[in-house]
């Protein structure tokens, strides 16, 4: 099953490398339809943080304030075996090893669209990481919501995030990651507010709560942790990333998760909910709950597949042959790709019905 994460990662990628490929094409459709994960809640909630445990790499940057000023489609690969690398779609053919490299290229890319100024742009900047030690998903990093405009940002920037967040998040395929601080009241949290208004029931957010060790003395999570406060479809899950003096420490990744592990383990309040804690824990029941996602929706990815194989025979054969010009040599191999995929989809099916998991 695995390799159906992949196999739509890999039709993620098709649709997007090709990008160019005009209003009237059919992919637009095909990409917002294909499942993905994304991550939403209010400025410094930990939203980058989340993302960066569940890889578990250092690789983005974080901070206070609006770090995360583009949105950032990021695509995990599991190989199996080799050093692991990230390569950015902007720099194709770039094998990057060194993850502050990876962090320094977010940076950078980021102000090459926006300026180096506190302005946001929804132009995604697209990154691949490839390793033995991670799951199968695609999850998208977004800008946080905020209240204020600060200097620098025009007064429609509130708006304009919320907007942003709201184009991803509504897409009825978008798992919604949830991400709010413990150290603030439920009720006045921004990723519970935009995705209630998108996924009222709650059937495709999973809720996060950050920051539990900032918690005031005295007080705990457990009501919400055991969906007493807030009910969602689905159990939340809480998790304690580094903290900024750890960030300046450099405390690795590893030694991060372990001491998260001990951190529910140890404590009086969470014991009884360690198993369904922390990073690790997150990252299994994201990748197991988008396969579950992924498995639902075949059927209605094939017939778009299908349909967008029509619909890209009827612009080929509109522009005419030779379809050795720029635009029908890419139509032409999406094409080609939709075949291939719509073939494999078209394999898994029988194979599904037959009781084997083929791919
Ligand atoms: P984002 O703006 O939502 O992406 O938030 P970041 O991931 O950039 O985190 C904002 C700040 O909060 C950083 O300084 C993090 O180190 C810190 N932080 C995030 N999660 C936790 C947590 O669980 N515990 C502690 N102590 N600090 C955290
Ligand atoms: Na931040
Ligand atoms: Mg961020």
């Amino acid at each position: 099953m695995e390799n159906l994460i992949s196999l739509v990662n890999k039709i993620q990628r098709a649709c997007t490398a090709l990008g160019d490929h005009g209003e009237e094409s059919a992919l637009p459709t095909l990409w917002d339809s294909l499942p993905s994960i994304a991550v939403v809640g209010g400025q410094s909630s930990g939203k980058s943080s989340v993302l960066e445990s569940v890889v578990g790499k250092d690789f983005l940057p974080r901070g206070s304030g609006i770090v995360t000023r583009r949105p950032l489609v990021l695509q995990l690969h599991k190989i199996d075996e080799g050093r692991e690398y990230a390569e950015f779609m902007h720099l194709p053919r770039k094998r990057l090893t060194d993850f502050a490299a990876v962090r320094k290229e977010i940076a950078d890319e980021t102000d090459r669209e926006t300026g180096r100024s506190k302005q946001i742009s929804s132009v995604p900047i697209h990154l691949s990481i490839y390793s033995p030690n991670v799951v199968n998903l695609t999850l998208i990093d977004l800008p946080g919501l905020t209240k204020v405009a600060v200097e620098g940002q025009p007064d429609s920037i509130v708006q304009d995030i919320e907007n942003m967040v709201r184009s991803y998040i509504e897409k009825p395929n978008c798992i919604i990651l949830a991400i709010s601080p413990a150290n603030q009241d439920l009720a006045t949290s921004d990723a519970i507010k935009i995705s209630r208004e998108v996924d009222p029931r709650g059937e495709r957010t999973i809720g996060v709560l950050t920051k539990i060790d900032l918690m005031d003395k005295g007080t705990d999570a457990v009501d919400i942790l055991e969906g007493k406060s807030y009910k969602l479809q689905y159990p939340w899950i809480g998790v304690v990333n580094r903290s900024q003096a750890d960030i300046n420490k450099s405390v690795d990744m590893i030694a991060a998760r372990r001491r998260e592990r001990e951190y529910f383990a140890n404590s009086q309040e969470y014991r009884h909910l360690a198993q369904k804690m922390g990073s690790e824990h997150l990252g299994k029941v994201l990748s197991k709950h988008l396969e579950g996602v992924i498995r639902s929706k075949i059927p209605a990815l094939q017939s778009l597949i299908s349909k967008t194989i029509v619909e890209l025979e009827t612009e080929l054969s509109r522009l005419g042959k030779p379809i050795a010009t720029d635009a029908g040599g890419k139509l032409y191999m999406i094409m080609e790709i939709c075949r291939v995929f719509d073939q494999i989809f078209k394999e898994h099916l029988d194979g599904s019905r037959s009781g084997g998991d083929k791919i």
